[in-house]
């Protein structure tokens, strides 16, 4: 040993410059430290003593840039932060109209409301600029967690999806309220889940001077029915004989399958949990089944590949086209049907409403005085007591359930995980042991480590024994579901940009049944690529109940 470390030394001695050796000793240890030290994030949280005291809580004072440089800040305050107390119950109600339904002077009004608040000064807290900004920096990682200050506030992709956007709502709704000096004023909604709703709503398309028109919208869908399942830059893909009530019909059909089928419990509906600590929470957390379409799929819709999809289909900028809040009105109010009509058994929704990381996790906000006010989860879960209802409208859903087409399965050579999703896949998964099954646990398809470029628009869609040729579309029952990624920012013509991670969860229990395999020991899960490349970390089923039992 000593002998041949001598003769390594007199090696180096004899052929090599002492400063040289010196310079790549250097550069080695350079490349150890910054390439494959451990990452950051993972030695500065502590572990979690409890699941029960993490609710993430916004640092206001910590607004910076986004994880692309924008500036979306809003003004910092000069006064104290209180806590948002619930208006009081003597307040009129404020009923918030179906867009399609609202009639001329409503209209008028409206677009009044919002003409004002965008005369507001840029550097008003109430401000449209302000109101876009507010979701552009929940979105893209401006604020950061009180008492973990390397770790992003984060509203897309988990629980928190639903309270934070109720309350965007709710306090742009109030500012309009004060700007129109009425505070019965309620914002209408784009009510795509219903035929005579689905396009988007005339108050916006008809009049390119009005307050309430965004030039960057797709010109080709301002007078279409809404596609629920788009893939962007796809026009013929779910309903290729452009037909309306065919691509009607498909969207009722996809609406069930969202809020129904996959949805059969909270951990479901809500998409994934997410503490404070959860440094990236792109990181392995995953969006439940209505904001992943069709939220995500209708955010595309709007946005134009033509224009970089801005401003609908970037989340930084998606709030500065005034349909972005109609649109979040009906997402608010189909949490509202699947608490009130879907899953009513509290039973069913403990696992995520009765948690404490959940109730208390709370986000920063500028109320119509421009008193800044940190609001909890704990309060939005009442919408009847932040003082507004929706209008009462059909929901033809309810009996729409998507039927089985019953199709030859295909029998490809199976593929291996990881895999690049690059063309049409299919694989073999096992489902949990028959014993195991109980009517009160959901099947659960979960497609693991699904990574991709944060700033592009990803989509593919998920198919159970079906055949691999030719897929189903949507209206059947084989179609189990679709992922889909609104990208978060502008490329700026950047090739690559960073990394996400995330998952899907599918709730496949009815489907089994519908397709009669429910007695089978493997399913075939084909996934179709639709737009963007993905990767695949692999699929396996689980069993879930949202009451731990
Ligand atoms: Cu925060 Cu519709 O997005």
């Amino acid at each position: 040993m000593k002998s041949s470390l001598k003769l390594v030394c007199c090696y180096f001695h004899k052929h090599l410059r002492p400063h040289i050796v010196l310079i790549s000793i250097c550069i080695c240890v350079y490349i150890y430290l910054y390439k494959f030290r451990p990452p950051i994030q993972k030695c500065l949280v502590p572990p979690s003593s409890s699941k029960d005291d993490r609710a993430v809580s916004t640092n206001m004072t910590s607004c910076g840039l986004t994880d692309d440089g924008d500036n979306c800040c809003p003004p910092m305050p000069s006064t104290e932060i209180k806590d948002f107390k619930l208006p009081s119950q003597s307040s009129p109600m404020r009923v918030r109209p179906a867009a399609h339904l609202a009639d001329e002077k409503y209209i008028a009004k409206y677009k009044e409301a919002i003409r004002r608040m965008k005369a507001l000064p840029d550097e008003d807290p109430l401000s449209f600029k302000q109101q876009a900004n507010l979701h552009c920096a929940y979105c893209n990682g401006a604020y950061s967690q009180v008492g973990y200050p390397h770790c992003q506030v984060h509203i897309h992709y988990g629980w928190l999806f639903f309270p934070f956007h109720r309350y965007q709502l709710y306090f742009f709704e109030k500012i309009l309220g004060m700007l129109l000096e009425d505070p019965t004023f309620a914002i209408p909604f784009w009510n795509w889940d219903n035929p005579p709703g689905m396009k988007m709503p005339d108050m916006f398309v008809e009049d390119s001077n009005s307050s309430l028109y965004d030039v960057l919208r797709n010109a080709d869908h301002l007078r279409k029915v809404v596609d629920c399942n788009y893939n962007v830059g796809d026009e013929t893909y779910s309903s290729p004989q452009e037909s309306q009530e065919s691509q009607e019909s498909i969207n009722l059909k996809t609406i069930y399958r969202q809020m129904v089928s996959n949805s059969k419990n909270a951990e479901l509906f809500y998409g994934s949990a997410y503490r404070a600590g959860d440094c990236d929470a792109r990181n392995g957390s995953y969006g439940g089944p209505v904001e992943n379409c069709p939220h995500n799929t209708i955010h595309s819709w709007c946005g134009d590949p033509k224009n970089g999809e801005e401003d609908m289909g970037i989340f930084a900028t998606a709030a500065r086209d005034p349909i972005f809040y109609s649109h979040h009105g009906n997402v608010d109010r189909m949490w509202i049907i699947w608490r009130e009509n879907i899953t009513t058994d509290p039973e069913k929704r403990k696992c995520v409403e009765d948690s404490k990381d959940w109730l208390d996790a709370n986000f920063i906000f500028y109320d119509e005085n421009r008193q800044p006010v940190r609001a909890y989860v704990r309060d939005s879960l009442d919408y009847e007591k932040l003082g507004y209802v929706y209008e009462k409208v059909d929901i033809p859903w309810f009996n729409e359930k998507p039927t089985p087409r019953k199709s030859k399965k295909s029998k490809k050579p199976a593929v291996e995980f990881p895999v690049v999703l690059d063309k049409v896949i299919s694989a073999v998964v096992a489902r949990p042991n028959n014993s195991t099954r109980r009517d009160d646990k959901e099947e659960v398809l979960v497609i693991e480590g699904i990574e991709f470029e944060k700033d592009e628009a990803v989509k593919f869609d998920v198919h159970i024994n079906d055949d691999e040729d030719s897929p189903c579309g949507p209206e059947n029952t084989e179609f189990a579901g679709s992922f889909v990624h609104v990208q978060h920012s502008h490329t700026h013509g950047k090739k690559k940009t960073k990394k996400m991670n995330s998952a899907l969860r599918l709730g496949i229990t009815d489907l089994l049944k519908d397709l009669e395999a429910d007695g089978d020991d493997t399913v075939l899960v084909t996934l179709v690529p639709r737009k963007g490349l993905v990767t695949i970390r692999g699929i396996v089923i689980e069993l879930i109940s949202c009451s731990g039992k």
